[in-house]
């Protein structure tokens, strides 16, 4: 029987290399990685306290420290923080079982790329109802065979899991949204400093034990940001207000948030939606429609074009340069005149600068 009537606790998990957002992951961790000039994992964890989810342990372990140095105790955003970090990965569950010592009562658990508006409050009495020992929330997809379909029955248990199925073979659209939540005794399933995920190891064992498995349904707003069209959609979703994150309350669908010590140019024009960083300079006839993010100390020059692009920080766009559907990384400088459509521009694993396709049709 659940023990926890509230749920305070969390961990997020925060692992891979993210492979499908290279280049921009080479020296920066995914959940780092900017929306609307704040650290993604900053969101996440806003999004968390918002249901007074405050003990939260970030489970780590590629570029640890570069995260645990930027959000130290977790005080500056209203939570206390925890942080374990796996010498090589343990996989999703084993890297929960890894922060058991954190996790005495009723918890959740995120993956650390997905940005959602599920409703925490109600899938908590969703599983205090159905008594589960573990509820993972469901999320509708029109293609599933990308990712892990969830089959219940009539009463929102689940039967089956299939990974990746073939489009011959799909049972259901339901799949799994990466959001759980576990009672504590489950852990004793998962094996000590071994790699095992959640998907392919303890829910089918789970299953096999016959212990209470529910599918929570839910249909708002979810995206996994695990490519880097995924990423500028996700941004350009906030900016157009189709989602909203408790870090960035009254964005309307056209404002332009500039801080206060970015310079602009009067003759300059931009057209929302767009956020300007701290200390960036605008220059005479920029052009800049939204939705546009410009990170910190960037250097916009005169006569430059900027359309549907996010950059990051310390970037110079040369005079008269062109940028449409483009993710520029930190420090980047973009010459005199040159166009960029499309594409990424960043450091690439060799340190230099170099340029990736980015593809216009699935950054919504
Ligand atoms: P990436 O390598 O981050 O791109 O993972 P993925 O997008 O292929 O996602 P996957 O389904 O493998 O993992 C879901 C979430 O769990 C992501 O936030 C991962 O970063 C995280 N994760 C995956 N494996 C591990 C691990 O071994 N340890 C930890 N701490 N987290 C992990």
């Amino acid at each position: 029987m659940p023990s926890s009537s509230t749920l305070t606790k969390a961990v997020i998990l925060v692992g891979g290399h993210g492979v499908r957002l290279q280049p921009l992951s080479y020296y920066m961790p995914k959940p780092m990685m900017p929306l609307l000039n704040r650290p993604f994992l900053e969101h996440i964890i806003a999004y968390l306290a918002k249901f007074k989810v405050t003990d939260i342990t970030l489970a780590l372990s590629y570029l640890p420290e570069l995260i645990r140095s930027h959000l130290g105790d977790g005080s500056n955003l209203g939570v206390q923080l925890h942080y374990t970090v796996e010498d090589s990965p343990l996989g999703t569950a084993g890297a929960v079982k890894n922060a058991n010592r954190y996790l005495d009562s009723t918890f959740a658990v995120l993956n650390g790329d997905i940005f959602t508006d599920l409703n925490i409050a109600d899938m908590l009495a969703f599983h205090q109802h159905k008594k589960a020992k573990v509820t993972i929330a469901l999320t509708w997809v029109d293609n599933p065979c990308a990712f892990g379909v969830v089959e219940t029955d009539s009463e929102d248990r689940v039967r089956r899991f299939t990974e990746k199925p073939n489009t011959n073979k799909v049972t259901t659209h339901w799949i799994n949204a990466g959001i759980y939540i576990l009672e504590p005794e489950i852990l004793r399933h998962i094996p000590v400093s071994s790699y095992y995920m959640f998907e392919r190891g303890l829910f089918p064992l789970l299953l096999k034990l016959n212990e209470p498995v529910y599918g929570y349904p839910f249909r708002g707003y979810w995206l996994d940001m695990g490519t880097p069209e995924k990423y500028l959609c996700l941004n350009c979703d906030l900016l157009l207000a189709k989602m909203s994150s408790p870090l960035t309350p009254g964005l309307g669908q056209n404002s332009v948030c500039c801080e206060k010590d970015a310079t602009v140019h009067p003759s300059a024009k931009i057209m929302g939606p767009a956020v300007i960083g701290s200390r960036c300079q605008i220059d005479q006839r920029a052009r800049i429609e939204g939705p546009v993010i410009i990170g910190e100390d960037c250097y916009v020059g005169e006569d430059t074009s900027i359309e549907k692009a996010m950059l990051w920080q310390g970037i110079s766009i040369g005079a008269g340069a062109s940028l449409k559907g483009c993710i520029i990384g930190s420090n980047i400088r973009i010459e005199e005149g040159k166009q960029v459509t499309n594409r990424i521009v960043t450091l690439d694993h060799t340190g230099l600068p170099g340029e990736s396709c980015l593809r216009a049709d699935e950054a919504g």
